[in-house]
């Protein structure tokens, strides 16, 4: 896997083979955590959050730290020299001098692909308005693996605020180029997944605005919170409020096996009595989230502590023999 020094911005900057390694990576950092627990000593990741976070931030954070790596940074631009009129380019240069690797959130689209021009080290996106988020998307496919050993031939739902919701514009693009996915796009009428989005994607896209009609055919129900934040009025987030929730009630339409998966944070979308049944694996989502960010920062630092890929990598199908053509922005190739 080539992923030393680079970025990671989008979640279509890595190809399906390093997508796989990163996921076999991720696999054996949480069947034995303790041996990665001075893989990253002496590092420094410095995480700069200018948009307010606690899973990412703080699976980011338990990350670095359980790799022994210690971590620098900010979850408050207010307290950072933002405050005193420093550009956040000014920002990024200096922080780089301090650290290894940069994790950064952002409310504007783009402004961490921007900023990655300034710095040598990776940078990684850890949300950008709502645009992306793929450190999200890569535990989201971690943890589909975990409970479906496949990323192809599934029927996923995608439930809520689709024309906001980061996460699945993220995750939307990937699960595309794995063989014989359909997706079920379930939102209100005013927050429909962007038409620029769809428009790229090769699998079925079915849309709908009713949950209970479609559970039955899913294999994977995935869904989202109303990003209030990203709403031009207070009105227009009324309107749209409550629009879903997932009971305990329609969980009976859902297949036996298939699992309900949620980015976090909840407001209402579902009930707490979904949470005791075993195919809510939501919370298991956020520590799938933690090991997959383990093995992300000692790819992108270049710390090989193992090469390990099991003979079931197979599973991983591509859509396409893309594994040289959807590098990200910095796609040099470093061993
Ligand atoms: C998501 C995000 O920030 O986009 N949260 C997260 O990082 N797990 C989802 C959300 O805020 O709704």
């Amino acid at each position: 896997m080539y992923l030393k020094g680079r970025h990671l911005l989008n979640s279509t900057d890595f190809s399906i083979d390093e997508l796989s390694s990163l996921i076999h990576l991720a696999e054996a950092i949480s069947e034995n955590p303790a041996y990665y627990s001075e893989s990253c000593k002496g590092q420094v990741m410095a995480s700069l959050f200018y948009e307010p976070s606690t899973r990412t931030r703080l699976s980011f954070d338990a990350a670095m730290k359980r790799l022994g790596g210690t971590v620098i940074g900010f979850s408050d631009p207010v307290i950072s020299s933002h405050s005193k009129g420093e550009s956040i380019e000014d920002t990024v240069r200096t922080v780089e001098c301090y650290s290894d690797i940069i994790v950064m959130r952002h409310p504007e689209p783009f402004k961490p692909h921007k900023l990655s021009k300034l710095i040598s080290n990776p940078l990684i996106n850890a949300g950008d308005g709502s645009n992306q988020h793929p450190t999200q998307t890569l535990a989201d496919l971690f943890t589909i693996y975990m409970y479906k050993k496949r990323l192809s031939n599934l029927k996923i739902g995608f439930c809520g605020d689709l024309k906001y919701g980061r996460t699945v514009h993220s995750l939307i693009k990937v699960m595309d180029r794995y063989e014989g996915n359909t997706f079920t796009c379930i939102s209100p009428d005013s927050l429909k997944l962007p038409e620029e989005i769809i428009k790229d994607l090769r699998s079925e896209v079915i849309k709908c605005n009713q949950l209970e009609k479609t559970m039955k055919d899913l294999d994977i129900l995935y869904m989202t919170r109303i990003q209030k934040e990203r709403f031009p009025t207070a009105q227009e987030y009324e309107n749209c409020k409550g629009y879903y929730i997932l009971t305990k009630e329609e969980m009976k339409y859902a297949k036996e096996d298939a699992i309900i998966m949620h980015p976090l944070p909840r407001v209402d979308e579902i009930h707490e009595s979904v949470d005791s049944d075993k195919r809510a694996v939501y919370f298991q989502q956020a520590r799938a989230g933690m090991y997959m960010r383990m093995a992300l920062i000692l790819s992108l630092l270049g710390i090989n502590k193992v090469q390990y890929v099991r003979p079931e990598s197979l599973w991983l199908e591509p859509f396409l023999d893309d594994s040289r053509q959807v590098l990200g922005d910095r796609c040099q190739v470093q061993g």
